[in-house]
């Protein structure tokens, strides 16, 4: 099928069956750099009230720049992968001193922002600023692969430029922004991993896929990603109604975030073996509390699975004094703890136990 062709039917698909979002009612680059970001990490539904939240809370460029590091990553809480948050902030702060607020209006001057990769920089350049550039997401490969039957394996460099070759071959010239819409729209709402709506489809008539039954064949992606066990045990401390909390450091999970003194093993410990941990018993011998362990919980992230069993150390005299305290830990208000930053296995925990 010749490109115009195909494009013109994913366009006309789009007219006729896209969802009216709030980031497609706008141009400005801002809001469509949020929302590509947010929705790079979870699906449409689940970013809404995010794209919502941030756009309520930093209207503009210049707020997000000049908000605290803990309110960008509260207001993202949830979403996982926190670095994204950090670079969504370190983002704002460059356009606003060295682009003086204006976002770059071109593919390969966005692709230089941190955070902003290949297919982020083709979204804001097409959509904000009409540019001819396709996108190549997940949606992308899989109407591609399954329509001109391309079998090349989409975990590989020489797969994915392929993918993008093809992408960019089949672009309109004259609506670009509404072509690459369309076709992630066609990915997310048609064209679907699972079971794909071929016999209401514009495109069946040429579909590959569609006639050779290759439908779950295609895209090829190879590579498992091994995942690996964590076993955290939490001491959470309580005094008068504060607990006492720390800011993750470091460039492991959850920089920034706060969670309670953390004893990390590689098995499972026996659980009497993890009482005697009690970082306080080191501290002061003569401290009287009292422990409650809660439940496992298990929280999995792309390539860990973590198992988590929290002890809540409540301190049963108000006169107890504690010295020498591991590094890094502070006595919160509940007020407070609700407002800081939190993985959201530690959300779970306080919610459960607390609020
Ligand atoms: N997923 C990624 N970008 C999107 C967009 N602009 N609209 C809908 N879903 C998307």
């Amino acid at each position: 099928m010749e490109s115009r062709i195909f494009a013109n039917k994913i366009i006309g698909w789009y007219l006729d069956n896209k969802r009216d979002l709030p980031w497609r009612n706008t141009k400005d680059p801002y809001r469509i750099w949020l929302s590509e970001i947010i929705l790079q990490q979870t699906r449409v539904a689940q970013g809404l009230p995010y794209y919502q939240a941030f756009t309520e809370k930093f209207p503009t460029v210049w707020d997000l720049s000049k908000a605290e590091e803990r309110v960008v990553l509260r207001t993202w809480q949830g979403l996982g992968y926190y670095s994204r948050a950090r670079n969504l902030h370190k983002c704002a702060k460059i356009i606003c001193d060295n682009y003086r607020g204006q976002f770059p209006n071109n593919y390969k001057d966005l692709l230089a922002l941190p955070g902003v990769g290949p297919y982020t920089a083709a979204a804001i350049a097409s959509f904000a600023f009409g540019e001819i550039k396709a996108v190549v997401d997940g949606n992308v490969y899989r109407v591609l692969s399954r329509f001109f039957g391309v079998h090349d394996d989409i975990a590989t460099g020489s797969g994915q430029r392929k993918f993008a070759e093809l992408a960019q071959s089949l672009i309109s010239q004259e609506k670009p922004d509404l072509y690459n819409q369309g076709i992630m729209e066609f990915g997310a709402m048609q064209c679907t991993p699972k079971s794909p709506n071929c016999h209401s489809c514009v495109l069946e008539d040429s579909c590959v896929a569609y006639h050779q039954h290759l439908q779950h064949q295609l895209p090829v992606k190879s590579k498992k990603v091994k995942v690996r066990e964590r076993y955290f045990y939490y001491f959470n401390m309580v005094k008068q109604g504060h607990l006492l909390m720390k800011k993750r450091l470091g460039k492991g999970i959850w920089e920034g975030l706060y969670d309670f003194y953390l004893y990390e093993s590689a098995n499972s410990l026996p659980i009497e073996e993890v009482i005697d941990l009690n970082p306080l018993k080191e501290v002061d011998e003569g401290l009287r509390f009292k422990i409650e362990i809660s439940e496992e919980y298990t929280h999995i992230l792309s390539h860990q699975k973590i198992k988590a069993v929290f002890l809540t150390v409540y301190l049963e005299s108000v006169k107890d004094i504690i010295v020498n305290l591991p590094e890094g830990l502070n006595f919160y208000s509940l007020k407070e703890v609700s407002d800081l930053p939190k993985p959201v296995l530690i959300s779970h925990y306080l919610n459960a136990t607390f609020f």
